[in-house]
């Protein structure tokens, strides 16, 4: 008998109602990516052909993805890439998955720098602090293609993909890549930034193990763990921050909203900031801090 052949809108409806039986987070949009990606197609593509068979070859590769979503691989690392402030970013396990909050702290370190863009400063330094996949860097180099931007990261497997994400976008040659633990991997040639950007790992160490098991058997370690309250890493930028930046430049910072008090705390007994501001997600939540310093 002739195997049954499946059209990509009966993969797209069995595999959603597959999914959401597993608990998979955006069951049917999950099975869209998939099937995009197995087809090299994108996904308004897929649903202008809606009644295109796959062929044996086709739905085999995408039974082998499907499988590896449902064993918990987050959708991303499967399909290789992430969108980030609407461009598309390569992601592999070597580096966290851009989140959406991140967008808030990338809006903010765009709006700095716009002010200073009005201001007369044509050609602003900003340093990238754990830059992942490179999507703030980038991003800051796309918008501002006239800026110094610094990338570093501890990882060096980070910085590899942040390097071919901005090849990727075309902007490699304008950046300058380093690897070291925070402010060690910047050397003599390193300016004084007027914006230092940072998400960093604020994920609190105690809590790691309560963390969905797609995050914590699959991103890095390295790019979740905060340490002690989740304030190892922020307490360390906060406190040396002012000797990289410019008077008066700018420290902006990701973190998780149950942090915000205590790193104000921080940022005040320290006395080199004399202002900042705290800014919510879009879940209403204060999830990025920016500071001035005098
Ligand atoms: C939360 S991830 C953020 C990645 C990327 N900036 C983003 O927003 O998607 C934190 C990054 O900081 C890096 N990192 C962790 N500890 C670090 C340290 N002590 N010095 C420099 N980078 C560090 C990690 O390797 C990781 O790439």
């Amino acid at each position: 008998m002739k195997p049954r052949q499946w059209t990509i809108k009966e993969l797209i409806e069995t595999t959603a109602r597959y999914f959401k039986e597993k608990g998979v987070e955006s069951p049917r949009l999950t099975a869209e990516l998939l099937l995009s990606h197995t087809l090299g197609l994108d996904r308004l593509t897929l649903y202008l052909h809606f009644d295109q068979p796959l062929t044996d070859s086709e739905l085999s590769r995408y039974r082998t993805l499907v499988g590896r979503r449902v064993k918990g691989e987050p959708v991303q690392y499967i399909t290789g890439v992430k969108e980030f402030w609407s461009m598309e970013f390569k992601v592999d396990p070597r580096v966290l998955i851009p989140r959406p909050e991140t967008e808030v702290l990338m809006e903010k370190a765009l709006s700095i720098l716009g002010e200073m863009l009005k201001a007369g400063k044509e050609r602003p330094a900003v340093l990238d602090l754990g830059t992942g996949c490179g999507a703030i860097a980038v991003v800051i180099s796309k918008e501002f293609p006239r800026a110094l931007v610094w990338a570093t990261d501890i990882s060096p497997d980070a910085l590899e993909v942040a390097k071919m994400n901005a090849h990727r976008h075309g902007v490699k040659e304008r950046l300058v890549f380093r690897c070291g633990d925070l402010w060690d991997a910047l050397d003599e040639s390193a300016p004084r930034f007027d914006l230092i950007v940072s998400n960093p790992p604020y994920v609190a160490h105690e809590e790691l193990a309560c963390l969905p098991p797609e995050i914590r058997e699959h991103e890095p370690t390295i790019a979740l763990d905060g340490g002690r309250n989740g304030l190892a890493v922020i307490e360390r930028i906060i406190q040396d921050a002012p000797l990289h930046l410019t008077k008066e430049g700018w420290l902006a910072l990701e973190m998780d909203p149950r942090q915000c008090d205590r790193a104000l705390e921080l940022l005040e007994a320290k006395g080199k900031y004399k202002g900042w501001e705290k800014v919510k997600d879009y879940q209403g939540r204060f999830r990025v801090l920016v500071a001035q310093v005098r």
